[in-house]
């Protein structure tokens, strides 16, 4: 017995002592630390720190004493039953609709006078060459979405061979996120080299085993340097793939990875995606490129597109529109995978001639204007609508399945003017408006009807709704009104 008690004395005042041990370990660490810092002060006493500007969020250096303060851990979510991405709020009543801009006339400020609401993301489209990438401009809009709360999607297409750039400019690239996110505390969704299953990127498009190593070198990077990052895998919708022009699309990964019917060649019949996935721990978030495309029969220029049906959306994204399993993207990467689901490019236009909008050169445009004008508010909301009725279950009417759309959390709405060809005919170019925002009494107001009102059955979620913390979860600010 006795013995017995002294062997738990003995236990008990060891434990004593390695638990002081540690003690002193760690004060003399700090005091350590704290006699360097006093050394570098007092030797230069004129140094200026600038102050952090006000968003600021500490992100401690990786292998630091306390780099594990921001670690992104799984928090499993009752209401959608899987655990949560970065950057992901919790449950089902938060959609965000953003806005890709044209940032050299246009800025965030501007689009919330506009609108009198404060959206919740801004879009940016970003060059990548061996050495560069536009770091000065990244900084400027980081700054500039930091002064109204708002997050960046920040879509990077490098500009050459992505296998010929060096995996230093990845490092700063994702060294640059980290800079957002922490001096600005700017949360970033970053689309790295969207619609890469498409042949018009020629860097990294239909060249699958080079986009995959790209990507995930530059998931891993973000990851490890900041958590206030997510990594956004976003191709085109598949519906046309692989579409028209030629495929730049290397024999050899054809035949062993995209003829995925194996019938000898690329075409309409074979997956779409899959070859271009990365691997489920270098995405977080899933997205899609996807515009109306539906042409108006009553134009015989084919110009103008028509309004759609509420159904239209969920069509392309579910491959509603093949006989086939490996056209539902949304079905396999958004609910089969547990990603939450964003449409990161998305639009319908209205085909106009010689604007005077902002931006835009007059004349540069199509010399048959169409003689069927349909109208612009109908084709444009149908597409909102579109999109509004599906989001995160909120259509859970007898005929659809609310559960399943509840991953679809975000659209990017693209809010430029651009002079683009013809889909039909190379020869001719179409001066096309997807703005919605500037046109206050027409459809700017039909569309803050739809998003401030019931159609979502609660409104859409503006700047402010979340604190993000460095850890990549987001926190409810209490100080939120809608
Ligand atoms: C981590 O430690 C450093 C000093 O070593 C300190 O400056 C920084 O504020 C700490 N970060 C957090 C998030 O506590
Ligand atoms: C991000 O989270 C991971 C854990 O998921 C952690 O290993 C990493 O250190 C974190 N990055 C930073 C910069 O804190
Ligand atoms: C990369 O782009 C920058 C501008 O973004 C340019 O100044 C530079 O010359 C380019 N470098 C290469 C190697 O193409
Ligand atoms: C799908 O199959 C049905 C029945 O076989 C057929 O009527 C329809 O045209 C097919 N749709 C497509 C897009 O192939
Ligand atoms: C657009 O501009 C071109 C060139 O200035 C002109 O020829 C054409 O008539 C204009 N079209 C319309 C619809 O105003």
């Amino acid at each position: 017995m006795a013995n017995k008690y002294l062997l738990c004395n003995i236990l008990f005042w060891l434990k004593v002592l390695i638990a002081l041990l540690a003690a002193w370990i760690g004060l003399g660490y700090q005091m350590v630390l704290i006699k360097q810092r006093r050394e570098y002060a007092l030797a230069h006493p004129n140094e200026w720190v600038p102050p952090n500007p006000p968003g600021y969020v500490d992100i401690p250096l990786p292998g630091s004493w306390n780099s594990s303060l921001c670690a992104f851990e799984p928090v499993f979510d009752q209401t959608l039953g899987r655990t949560l991405a970065r950057l992901e709020p919790p449950g089902a009543d938060n959609f965000w609709f953003g806005f890709d801009l044209q940032w050299q006339v246009d800025s965030p400020k501007q689009v919330i006078e506009r609108l009198g609401h404060q959206p919740a993301i801004f879009n940016t489209f970003i060059n990548m060459n061996r050495t560069q990438f536009e770091k000065d401009t990244i900084d400027w809009m980081a700054q500039q979405a930091s002064e109204v709360g708002a997050m960046l999607e920040i879509t990077v297409i490098p500009e050459l061979d992505v296998a010929e750039i060096p995996v230093e400019t990845f490092y700063a690239f994702a060294m640059e996120m980290r800079r957002v996110n922490s001096y600005y505390g700017v949360p970033v969704f970053l689309r790295f080299m969207h619609e890469m299953n498409g042949n018009w990127l020629t860097a990294y498009g239909q060249q699958p085993i080079k986009f995959r190593n790209a990507f995930a070198t530059m998931a891993q990077y973000v990851h490890s340097l900041t958590n206030m990052t997510a990594m956004v895998w976003s191709p085109n919708i598949g519906t046309g793939y692989p579409y028209a022009g030629g495929s730049p699309a290397p024999p050899e990964e054809i035949a062993s990875l995209l003829d995925t019917n194996q019938n000898g060649q690329l075409d309409n019949g074979d997956d779409p995606y899959m070859p271009y996935y990365p691997g489920d721990q270098y995405v977080d978030w899933v997205g899609i490129s996807l515009y109306n495309l539906a042409y108006n029969d009553n134009d015989p220029n084919k110009h103008q597109t028509r309004p759609i049906t509420p159904d239209f959306i969920p069509n392309q994204i579910r491959g509603f529109t093949h006989n086939d399993t490996v056209h539902d993207y949304y079905g396999r990467f958004s609910i089969g995978l547990n990603k939450p689901f964003m449409m990161s490019e998305t639009a319908s236009f209205y085909a106009v001639y010689n604007s005077t909008k902002p931006g835009v050169t007059p004349g540069v445009v199509n010399q048959n204007p169409d003689t069927a004008h349909a109208d612009e508010i109908a084709i444009k909301k149908s597409w909102w609508e579109s999109i509004l009725f599906n989001a995160i279950g909120r259509n859970n009417d007898a005929s659809h399945d609310s559960n399943l759309w509840r991953n679809f959390k975000m659209a990017i709405w693209f809010e430029e003017v651009k002079v683009e060809q013809s889909f039909w005919s190379l020869e001719e170019w179409t001066e096309r408006d997807y703005h919605i925002t500037y046109d206050k009494d027409g459809v700017t107001k039909a569309f803050l009807e739809d998003v401030t009102a019931n159609v979502l059955k609660f409104p859409v979620a503006w700047a402010g709704r979340w604190e993000c913390e460095c850890t990549g979860h987001l926190k409810k600010n209490d100080e939120y009104k809608p």
